[in-house]
């Protein structure tokens, strides 16, 4: 313990002192003596790298049927109690115009997992559209699950920057304990699809559930070490949450209480801040589902990004990945205000008015020689985060 909270005072002081994986497996499961020692040295890596600012990530959940089954979310597939529905272009562009007009600049389109008819055309529209109206000041952010390499290539070439899918676990044996063993989920193909998006210019996102049943902290400290590995622009971790009709809320009680699962989220915001200064982390919808103050003691364990909800009201309610999904406030302008506020009360400055772009894409690009070609749309180096 002495031994870790030494390493962790030199982090927060600026000198070199690498954390092994039995470090970050211990650091996980120390007891309470640990978090203030990690957070100090979160938050000076934090403060050191990207500085104080939070960016707001506007997302707008554009449909929720879901080609998958996933064990723990409650958009399976084989879920009939989901009213399922999909957004028009005109909805969309409504819900992003408003967040535009608000000061956001950075939108994200989430949806399920669905392939075929015209649903990735009329996104391609869509993201024609916003380079029309914003050109390079807006980053259009795409969650839509694990798509073809020439589908994400053509989302790519519409206007799309960021693309986030998480890899849920980098655990092979856990991830086949939480999906069905049906060939759509495959865990190869899924680290594939990560390593194609980073290869094709995409400011590339990934991050795990934390408090599976089953789940050690010897397999969360594999996570960051995957996470590293990859060498991804933004991170996106929270806490599991039960859902009633899913297969894995049978199994609810062999999870950590749900106290523990945001005590270990935190230390996985905090270990993934220090060993990569200069991504963007968020602080999660699941976080501050699961505590008040998620918000707040994410982004003091070193998160930098906000996601207000633009989904309209009347589909809100629809995408139940999990229960009691919550937000800051209901209208955007509140959320705005609400996220200004506590982002203060934690010595932090909302900002407005820029994307944000990750600092490490940025780098990335630059030693990859990506630059030398000249930059696409929405590859620009600047803004901070
Ligand atoms: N609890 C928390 N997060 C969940 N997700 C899906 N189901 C749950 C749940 N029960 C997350 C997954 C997915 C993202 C869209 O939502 O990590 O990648
Ligand atoms: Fe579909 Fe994503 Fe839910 Fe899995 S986690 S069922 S892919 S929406």
């Amino acid at each position: 313990m002495k031994f870790l909270e030494g390493k962790l005072d030199d982090i927060a002081a600026g000198r070199e002192a690498p954390l092994s994986r039995r470090d970050l497996t211990d650091i996980l499961e120390s007891g309470p003596g640990i978090d203030g020692p990690l957070f100090r040295a979160a938050s000076a890596v934090l403060g050191r790298n990207s500085g104080p600012g939070v960016y707001l990530r506007g997302i707008i959940e554009i449909s929720n049927a879901c080609q998958k089954n996933c064990f723990y979310c409650g958009l399976r597939r084989d879920n009939p109690g989901v009213a399922r529905y999909r957004m028009n272009s005109r909805e969309v562009m409504e819900a992003l115009t408003h967040g535009w007009n608000a000061g956001l600049r950075s939108f994200l389109l989430q949806s399920g997992e669905r392939l075929g008819g015209d649903f990735i055309e009329e996104v391609c529209a869509i993201l024609a559209e916003c380079r029309s109206r914003w050109g390079d000041s807006v980053r259009m952010v795409l969650s839509l699950g694990e798509l073809p390499a020439d589908v994400l290539d053509r989302l790519r070439e519409a206007g799309g920057s960021r693309y986030l899918l998480r890899i849920e676990t980098s655990d092979r044996g856990l991830y086949d304990r939480v999906h069905p063993c049906d060939g759509i989920h495959d865990w190869s193909a899924r680290d594939a699809c990560l390593r194609h998006l980073r290869a094709t210019g995409w400011q590339t996102g990934s991050g795990v559930l934390i408090g599976f049943p089953w789940q050690t902290a010897s397999v969360l400290a594999g996570d960051l070490e995957y996470l590293v590995d990859l060498d991804i622009d933004m991170c996106g971790m929270g806490p599991w949450i039960e859902h009633k009709d899913t297969p894995l809320d049978k199994v609810r009680e062999q999870a950590p209480p749900r106290a523990r699962r945001v005590s270990l989220t935190l230390r996985m915001i905090a270990l993934l801040r220090i060993l990569m200064p200069d991504i963007n982390i968020s602080a999660t919808t699941a976080l501050q589902t699961l505590d008040e103050e998620g918000l707040e003691k994410g982004l003091e364990a070193g998160g930098n990004v906000f996601m207000p909800n633009l989904t309209p009201p009347g589909y809100r309610a629809d995408y139940n990945l999990y229960e009691g999904k919550t937000a800051v406030a209901d209208d955007l302008e509140s959320m705005i205000t609400e996220g200004r506020k506590r982002c203060e009360s934690v010595r932090r400055l909302l900002v407005l008015g820029d994307p944000g772009d990750p600092l490490h894409y940025g780098r990335r690009l630059a030693t990859e020689g990506w630059m030398s070609g000249g930059a696409a749309p929405g590859d620009a180096i600047g803004g901070r985060g």
